[in-house]
């Protein structure tokens, strides 16, 4: 595997867990050689002067949907990794929503080449798990699946949700390989129930979509997995977590020291219910952005460790796709590239600790799909992927900026503190000030490190 001689020189290092502290990390072959003060330039073949800037682990971005293969129309894994390399993200894993599905282990191996040749940072592979296929689970294991994408709701690509049996036996071997699962948390019954109900009334308007999926559509979905997790032994994770009720089940479930994980996205953190008047459709994804109770019970939830990691839920459609009105319009849009950025500037206005984000958006996701202390740390032997923040900088999202086929986000228009100086992938510099400096992909294949 590529890696690059780098020294990076007077910079104030984040890591989880401690507060920030000045030093210079040196990477030889592509892996974390020394951590210390007044390292020496030997064997080096680049120095990078951070003073006055923030040194992190590169993110994880543990939930990214690129379309590639079949959905390409949409976006592919070139636009959406070389956004994702701009913006200091150094590994995604790639959700199965593509066509095909990923369902079985020669589907997995097929995406795996076909994306190795257009990856601009890492990357590790979800599988998916649905009514049809539970029984092909150890064998996508064993070709390298980070772990399993298991959709309750319906969402793009129409993926149907498994039955209860299907779910305890998924489950039942997650327990067994130490597996992660990943659930779209949204009942399937619950959400056509409601939709049909707002639509009938006549509604349009684009917060209608919030009526269509209420929380109880993600509480008991949550409610059954803690269960399933609590019977099993398998290990649940909730990710896109968007309602109070959900938040509240995960923190009682966690005091009692289930198998049971939770991630949110940041436009659940930065957006709520009166956005829709503002930014329309725009804003339409699965689940709803909700009112401003459950935004501040996730902030509080991320806060206080209840949900541990962040994920982009990166969901490019195409441009025709997000347009129309709340029924007909594509849910999620593009996040991979706004995701560290955001959260920097909530940062850097003291709405979470800095250090809280190498946490929540390196070292926990790396952790939970088993590809630490490889990704999402910087400790002697980690990958050297590294992310060095200017605090003093801005970043304004526009439509040139996003590198996606087609730039849509709320985001644009909005301005932030702090920029994305470098990012640092093995030891190699991939991309400065927001352009890549890459002349080709560098990105591999990240396959679990724990046992199978
Ligand atoms: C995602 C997509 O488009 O792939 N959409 C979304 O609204 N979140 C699917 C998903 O994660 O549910
Ligand atoms: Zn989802």
């Amino acid at each position: 595997m590529a890696g690059g001689n780098i020294l990076i020189r007077g910079g104030t290092l984040v890591l989880p867990h401690h507060e920030p502290f000045k030093a210079d990390i040196k990477i030889l072959d592509g892996k974390v050689a020394a951590i210390g003060t007044s390292l020496s330039r030997k064997g080096v073949d680049e120095v990078i002067d951070a003073t006055g800037m923030y040194v992190l682990p590169g993110v994880v971005d543990e939930h990214v949907h690129m379309r590639e293969p079949g959905l390409t129309y949409k976006d592919d894994f070139t636009h959406g990794t070389s956004g994702a390399a701009v913006a200091g993200v150094t590994t995604v894993l790639e959700m199965p929503n593509t066509k095909p599905p990923v369902e079985s282990a020669s589907i997995l191996r097929q995406k795996a080449k076909l994306l190795s040749s257009k990856a601009y940072v890492d990357f590790g592979l979800y599988g998916v798990i649905h009514n049809a296929n539970v029984h092909e689970f150890e064998d996508i294991v064993a070709e390298g699946a980070v772990g399993f994408k298991v959709f309750l709701g319906p969402t793009t690509g129409n993926i149907p949700p498994p039955d209860d049996g299907s779910l305890y036996e998924a489950l039942t071997k997650s327990a067994k390989l130490g597996v992660p699962l990943a659930f779209h948390a949204e009942n399937a019954d619950l959400v056509r129930y409601f939709t049909e109900k707002v639509k009938a009334s006549g509604r349009d308007d684009p917060a209608a979509h919030e009526a269509a999926r209420p929380p109880i559509c993600e509480e008991e979905s949550i409610n059954k997995l803690i269960l399933l997790s609590k019977r099993t032994g398998g290990k649940v994770h909730i990710v896109h977590m968007a309602a109070k009720e959900g938040v509240e089940l995960l923190r009682a479930a966690r005091t009692k020291g289930l198998n049971v994980t939770g991630e949110t996205c940041p436009h659940y953190l930065l957006l709520n219910s009166s956005d829709y008047l503002k930014y329309g459709t725009a804003i339409k994804v699965n689940p709803p952005i909700r009112g401003k109770e459950h935004q501040e019970a996730l902030w509080r939830a991320v806060l206080d460790g209840t949900i541990s990691t962040l994920g982009s839920d990166h969901a490019p459609h195409a441009e025709h796709e997000k347009r129309g009105n709340v029924w007909e319009c594509a849910a999620g849009f593009t996040g991979v590239q706004t995701f560290l950025p955001l959260m920097i500037h909530q940062a850097l206005i003291g709405k979470l600790p800095i250090q809280k984000i190498p946490e929540l958006m390196s070292e926990a996701p790396a952790k939970l799909f088993r590809i630490w202390p490889k990704k999402g740390a910087l400790s002697v032997g980690s990958d050297g992927d590294v992310v060095i923040i200017d605090p003093n900088g801005e970043t304004i999202i526009t439509k040139e900026w996003l590198r996606a086929k087609y730039p849509i986000s709320p985001f644009i228009g909005w301005r932030l503190k702090g920029a994305v100086k470098y990012t640092v992938l093995r030891g190699m510099i991939i991309a400065k000030d927001y352009e890549l400096i890459t002349d080709r992909p560098k990105g591999v294949w990240i396959k679990p490190l724990g046992k199978h």
